[in-house]
């Protein structure tokens, strides 16, 4: 996404950035984000002597002006933080209403109603992007938290100049906007369509900013701002109370880590099935000869498939909030799991149907929109975030007089077992709604290091999340390609349901009938968007931005 600052405090910018940067370099600081002025941004603070996690918060807040469709303040995400050569990992994702029930989105005939989960006050979970930020802050900040703000507020008091791409988007959803009449009010274009040169003012937004720059976490889960959100979900008939917000708390969680090929890996724990997704298909990758087969080879995907097909299936049974279930995590990523696993592979399709979920009892027991950007400062400090308010603009509702949007991550829940949500994913028992409760996430925020190496990996794009982090860290560990090669190539996805293969465009047409004749069958579709990091052994951090989704910017100094 292509934008121009109009007017700004914090930074004076050329009105002439025009292009997606694909590629950065260099040796003090490198942010790769989805949108130009986010990048500009956390660019700047590096600049300033904030570390990586003071360019994040600042990056985060920008985006909730800049790229409101997918960057937040209603909504939520993960932050994997490699500092002083430790990793570990924040969760800030959003809750369950204290009000909330199993049954909430179940109409009279026990139907799901997906209206109810996906569109309206009722599709909100509590946020958390603003206990994430600051609970960051408070451990790893170097800057002043209103300093990381003050970007953000100026792109809303002063406005930006919209590019085409997202003048497109905005015309795109305001049959979503007219549904709820504060975002129709916040987003309706002066003329009858936005239009490139366009300048997008959003002054409730600042105001909620400059709440948050002044009280930090309280000025968002107390106060006002809070009261109203709760008053804004009494008037739609929301389940919000104050107890909500002033409960809500970001926590910080060891991440999943796995071996693989002399580099650890580190991942996102639950409530993301992302970690233990992603190390599953690790483990099922280095059963195989893929170095030999060759990079999308019919045997490459064809058993990568395979792996999928029981990596998705088992995390419909067995995952979410493990604060409210036991979720058998070393189960699930023991190498020999994998090995257990790989005994049923033929070399054609297993339907499936022929695939359940592992009743796990044999094993020992114990106790469309999200964004990602990746940032590394001087010191070799790196930050992996993955944010989201889910749906494009979440559920369309604009908090009256705060000016953003809240979520729709309700519907990452499982509303009924075995009923798919709109990433098609099925969930059960482990997954349903509770008070509280965080929702299943796929998001995977990733850190990857060899000790000579680092790694810094995500992508946005639902249950393709898991997929396309798998893999670019294959690409780049496993079949020795630049990182470059290893984001830009096509990819392909599968979840075990839909009994399907999405390939990108450019996938060999051979390999597509050869697949095929194996008994898969084929879908066109575009996977993710991975902005990623690798710090060299000599200390050259190269950036690189997906081309995917109009491509993002990658700025390194
Ligand atoms: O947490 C999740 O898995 C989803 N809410 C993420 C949604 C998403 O990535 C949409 N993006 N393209």
């Amino acid at each position: 996404m292509k934008k121009t600052l109009f007017v700004c405090n914090f930074l004076i910018l050329s009105l002439a950035i025009e292009a997606a940067e694909l590629v950065g370099t260099g040796k003090n600081g490198m942010v790769v984000t989805a949108d130009s002025l986010a990048t500009a941004v956390g660019v700047e603070i590096l600049k300033k002597g904030g570390n990586a996690v003071d360019a994040a918060i600042a990056v985060n807040f920008a985006m909730a002006v800049t790229y409101p469709e997918a960057g937040n303040i209603g909504g939520g995400g993960f932050m994997a933080i490699r500092f002083d050569d430790a990793t570990e990992t924040l969760d800030y994702r959003e809750k369950a209403p204290m009000k909330a029930t199993r049954d909430m989105y179940l109409d009279s005939d026990g139907f799901v109603d997906k209206r109810k989960s996906r569109y309206g006050i009722l599709a909100a979970g509590v946020p958390g992007a603003v206990a994430g930020n600051y609970a960051a802050w408070e451990k790893y900040g170097t800057l002043k938290w209103n300093e990381l703000i003050q970007p953000a507020i100026d792109f809303a008091k002063f406005g930006f100049t919209m590019d085409g791409h997202f003048a497109a988007i905005l015309n795109g959803y305001q049959k979503l906007f007219e549904m709820d009449i504060m975002a129709l009010s916040a987003f309706q274009p002066l003329d009858s369509v936005w239009r490139a040169g366009n300048v997008l003012v959003q002054p409730e937004l600042a105001w909620t900013l400059e709440k948050i720059a002044e009280n930090g976490r309280d000025g968002f889960y107390e106060g006002e701002v809070a009261k109203r959100i709760v008053r804004d979900s009494e008037r739609l008939d929301g389940l919000f109370s104050l107890e909500d917000f002033s409960r809500y708390e970001a926590i910080w969680r060891k991440p999943i880590s796995v071996t693989y090929e002399n580099w650890q890996i580190y991942s996102m724990p639950p409530p993301s099935s992302g970690g233990i997704c992603v190390i599953q298909l690790l483990n099922f990758a280095q059963l195989f000869p893929l170095e030999k087969w060759g990079f999308q080879s019919a045997n490459h995907v064809h058993f990568t498939v395979e792996s999928q097909r029981r990596v998705f299936a088992d995390r419909s049974q067995h995952l979410g909030d493990s604060d409210f279930w036991n979720v058998p995590v070393s189960s699930l990523v023991n190498e020999s799991y994998a090995k257990q696993l790989k005994q049923q592979f033929k070399y054609v399709a297993t339907p499936s149907s022929e695939v359940l979920p592992n009743s796990m009892e044999s094993l020992s027991d114990e106790s469309e929109e999200t964004t990602h950007f990746s940032i590394m400062d001087k010191w070799g400090n790196a930050v992996s975030n993955t944010t989201t308010i889910n749906g494009w603009f979440g559920c369309g509702v604009v908090v009256a007089d705060c000016g953003f949007f809240l979520n729709n991550e309700m519907d990452d829940f499982s509303a009924k077992p075995g009923v798919p949500n709109q990433f098609g994913l099925i969930g059960a028992e482990a997954n349903a709604i509770e008070p509280e409760k965080r929702m299943l996430s796929s998001m995977s925020p990733t850190i990857a290091t060899n000790g000579t190496e680092t790694l810094v990996i995500g992508s946005p794009g639902g249950s393709t999340i898991i997929t396309t982090v798998f893999q670019v860290l294959q690409n780049y560990i496993g079949f020795g390609m630049s990182l470059e090669e290893a984001v830009q190539s096509p990819r392909f996805h599968s979840q075990w349901l839909p009994d399907r293969i999405d390939i990108e465009e450019g996938f060999p047409k051979e390999i597509q009938w050869e697949l095929q004749l194996r008994g898969h069958s084929l879908n066109s579709r575009k996977l993710g968007q991975a902005n990623c990091i690798v710090l060299k052994a000599d200390g050259t951090m190269i950036g690189i931005a997906d081309r995917r989704r109009g491509g993002g910017f990658a700025k390194g100094f």
